[in-house]
């Protein structure tokens, strides 16, 4: 068995976990990074693609941001479709902000190699792993590499293992709140070499359910369609996906036609909505999908796990450099206001542009009520628009 101690143990190398680890290093904080699965596999997890400016910024500030400026691709408007109508929201004319289209595995590679430049140590294929001592001032993380036992001891834990974590069970019963929703239905996501057709996304509102065209550069188009949430992805051959996507995409009397190519990537991904408060116990902060999962339709799961690895970045510095602790109790509050909006926001995305099973027509026509009303409101327009984009202080 090995021992060893670090500052702050940080579980999980997914978007959060890397950017407090890379944000401490900055601050002259010392941490390691645990994570189950290989390098390769999470450095080759395609998920999310939109990256609010306030995470491009902040990529941009801490060093980052090299290939992100080179590779991502700014947008300026996204497009609602619904009725055989398509909308163009000009984001940027509306807020004076715009997203980036970024994938999440190019974030997490770029952190990867700047952790590793930085002789940061992330502990790759780390099994088995547990989390004790919390409530005292010797936390301690055991966990087993190649059959070897380890345990890391540390001042602080940060749980940033995703909706499957473990850290949050460190927490004794009673002191979790839990607040959720689940949606019925999910998305199939498909990766394809092909050119989009399209230079900006599309949401779409359709009789057969909802689906999106997105895109990860000139050569390579994401699209999603609305499933069953326990559809079967052997029921989905390629033929299938691209017939549903021009079904739902394509409009009468439009030059858009959904490009195909071979499929690079298939998966589906059930909708949630989750947060878990508070998110911190005595010795523990948590933070990302591990306390807060939103359904993807808002485009905001990554970029919340990355403000909350900003703001525990600054609260772990005042606490280190000036023994101040205001940051880190003020931790879940401070969080929670963001979290709080995200969450409302992909609540609202997401029912007014999928088709619910169960809604009634009444239902339906207050969903395409609010589309018209975000396509034709400035006002309204403006308020998803701020919130697309991501919000500065809330
Ligand atoms: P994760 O990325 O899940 O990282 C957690 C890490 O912890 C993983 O590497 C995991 O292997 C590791 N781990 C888990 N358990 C353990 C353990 N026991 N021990 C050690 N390590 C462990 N978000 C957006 O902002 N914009 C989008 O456009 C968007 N689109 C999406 C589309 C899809 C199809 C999906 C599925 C998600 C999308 N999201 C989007 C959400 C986004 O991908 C997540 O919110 C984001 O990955 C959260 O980051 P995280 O670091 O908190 O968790
Ligand atoms: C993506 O490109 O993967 C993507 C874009 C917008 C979303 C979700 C996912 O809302």
């Amino acid at each position: 068995m090995s021992t060893r101690r670090t500052q702050v143990a940080i579980i999980g190398a997914g978007p959060a976990g890397l950017m407090l680890s890379h944000l401490l290093h900055l601050h002259g904080i010392e941490s390691v990074v645990l994570e189950v699965r290989d390098r390769a596999y999470v450095e080759h997890r395609v998920r999310a693609g939109v990256l609010e400016q306030g995470t491009v910024d902040l990529l941009q500030d801490s060093g980052i941001g090299e290939r992100l400026l080179r590779e991502g691709q700014p947008h300026e408007a996204i497009n609602l479709q619904f009725q055989g109508e398509r909308h163009r929201l000009a984001m940027t004319e509306l807020t004076g902000r715009r997203i980036t289209v970024y994938g999440q595995q190019e974030v997490v590679k770029d952190l990867i190699a700047q952790r590793l430049a930085d002789d940061g140590l992330i502990v790759f294929e780390a099994d088995g792993l547990t989390v004790d001592g919390v409530d005292g001032d010797d936390p301690v993380v055991r966990y087993r590499v190649d059959g070897v036992q380890h345990e890391l001891h540390a001042d602080f834990v940060a749980g940033c293992d995703g909706s499957y974590g473990v850290s949050k069970d460190a927490v004794p019963d009673g002191v979790l709140t839990t607040y959720e929703r689940t949606y019925p239905f999910a998305w199939l996501g498909i990766l394809a070499q092909a050119a989009p057709a399209v230079h900006e996304l599309i949401y779409a509102r359709h009789e057969n359910g909802f689906a999106l065209y997105s895109l990860r550069s000139p050569q390579v188009s994401r699209l999603y369609l609305q499933v069953a949430p326990d559809e079967d992805l052997a029921q989905w051959p390629d033929e299938r996906v691209w017939a549903e996507l021009h079904t739902r995409l394509e409009l009468d009397g439009d030059p858009v036609r959904v490009t195909e190519g071979p499929v690079l990537e298939k998966g589906i991904t059930p909708m949630r909505s989750l947060v878990v408060e508070p998110m911190q116990h005595r010795r523990l902060f948590l933070a990302g999908d591990a306390v807060h999962i939103v359904p993807p339709t808002g485009a905001k799961g990554m970029n919340l796990a990355i403000a909350d690895a900003r703001l525990l970045g600054r609260a772990f510095d005042a606490w280190y450099a000036r023994s101040d602790r205001e940051l880190l109790d003020a931790y879940t509050a401070t969080a929670l206001r963001r979290v709080w909006r995200a969450q409302h926001f992909s609540w609202w995305m997401t029912s007014m542009l999928h088709r619910f099973d169960g809604h009634d027509p009444y239902e339906e026509q207050l969903a395409l009520s609010q589309l018209r009303y975000a396509t034709t409101s400035q006002a309204y327009a403006r308020s998803l628009a701020e919130n697309y984009v991501g919000l500065l202080d809330v």
